[in-house]
């Protein structure tokens, strides 16, 4: 790996916003300084550094905001940067303004142009992983996680009242995407009776699961939460609502939380992971790596080259599903 000398910093978010991002930012940006680097914040993510949207960032620029919710230099999915002239061009934008490196606060999908950016333009990047979706491969753990899961078992709580006191089933679906890291830790949070993990609609053993549901009827259990992970289809649970009552006739209730957990103020944990990653995210661009991302392994904040995750996808872990089945029962 080439060494590179590092006196100017920009930093991004990217890719959904996730509660936590701005405590990362400031983190990014108050290391930065007292390492006596020139830090610059990049606007509306890989989109807006296309436009040159970058402002230099002092200490007051981050004040206040530890506490705050999504992400004060917004984010945005940018189509253009999976083309190589859009990466080249981002490179050339940041060398002209005389930036040595890049930071940037997202997910896999952001983590793969930043490395592709760096590879082809031999440009300093540092991924720190900021989604709810705790998705990115090699890290246990992304900024954002925690406040959506408490955010989601919130409602969970709430819906499991009004559950019991009519006797219903909900099925409540969170967001992830393709991954089941939100739905099996708000799930097993939350005692759900059963966890649906991503899964397309048609080879799900909808007989199986009614089944369960009336297991536990027998078993006097007359109300149920089932946490859908939204998987690929967002609403998803809508129509296994539905394939519910063609199959059974049993009424279900659906709430789908969507967005809401997004937002709000980012849990102690988050504001943390965040404060802690945002600093390691500069110490390692301050050692020369030329293209890396701030993980937690074995529980410890870990530099790992940005090679060895890009195009990897995390691992459903099978053990937590087969535990929120026991604890259900
Ligand atoms: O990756 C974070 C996430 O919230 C996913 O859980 C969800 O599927 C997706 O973003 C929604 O994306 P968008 O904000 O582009 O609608």
């Amino acid at each position: 790996m080439k060494k590179k000398k590092i006196s100017s910093v920009a930093v991004l978010c990217s890719g959904g916003d996730a509660p936590g991002m701005n405590a990362a930012l400031r983190s990014v940006v108050r290391t930065g300084i007292f390492h006596g680097l020139d830090v610059w914040g990049v606007y509306r993510g890989f989109s807006g550094l296309l436009e040159g949207h970058l402002e230099q960032m002092n200490l007051r620029s981050v004040a206040n905001i530890i506490q705050r919710g999504g992400t004060i230099i917004k984010t945005a999915r940018c189509q253009a940067f999976f083309g190589k002239t859009a990466r080249a061009e981002a490179a050339h934008i940041l060398r002209r303004k005389k930036v040595d490196a890049l930071v940037v606060i997202g997910g896999d999908g952001s983590y793969a142009g930043a490395y592709q950016m760096s590879k082809e333009n031999n440009f300093p990047v540092v991924g720190v992983p900021g989604t709810i979706d705790n998705d990115v491969f090699g890290t246990e753990y992304t900024i954002g996680f925690d406040t959506a899961v408490n955010t989601a078992l919130e409602s969970i709580d709430r819906i499991r009242d009004t559950a019991s006191s009519h006797d219903r089933v909900f099925l409540v679906e969170v967001m992830g995407r393709a991954s089941a890291e939100i739905a099996i830790r708000v799930g097993i949070s939350g005692g759900a009776e059963v966890i649906v993990p991503p899964i397309e609609m048609n080879k799900l053993n909808v007989n199986q699961l009614v089944g369960k549901l009336k297991d536990s009827a027998h078993q006097g259990k007359l109300s149920s939460i089932i946490v859908v992970a939204e998987g690929l289809h967002p609403g998803g649970a809508q129509a296994l609502a539905k394939k519910i009552k063609d199959t059974s006739a049993m009424e279900c209730r659906v709430v789908i939380l969507g967005y809401i957990q997004r937002g709000g103020v980012p849990s102690a944990l988050d504001r943390y992971m965040a404060s802690c990653m945002g600093s390691a995210a500069i110490e390692t661009l301050l050692k020369g790596e030329l293209a890396t991302a701030i993980s937690v392994v074995n529980g410890n904040i870990t530099p790992i080259a940005l090679q060895k995750i890009v195009g990897k996808k995390k691992k459903m872990n099978l053990e937590l599903l087969k535990l929120g089945q026991i604890l259900a029962s």
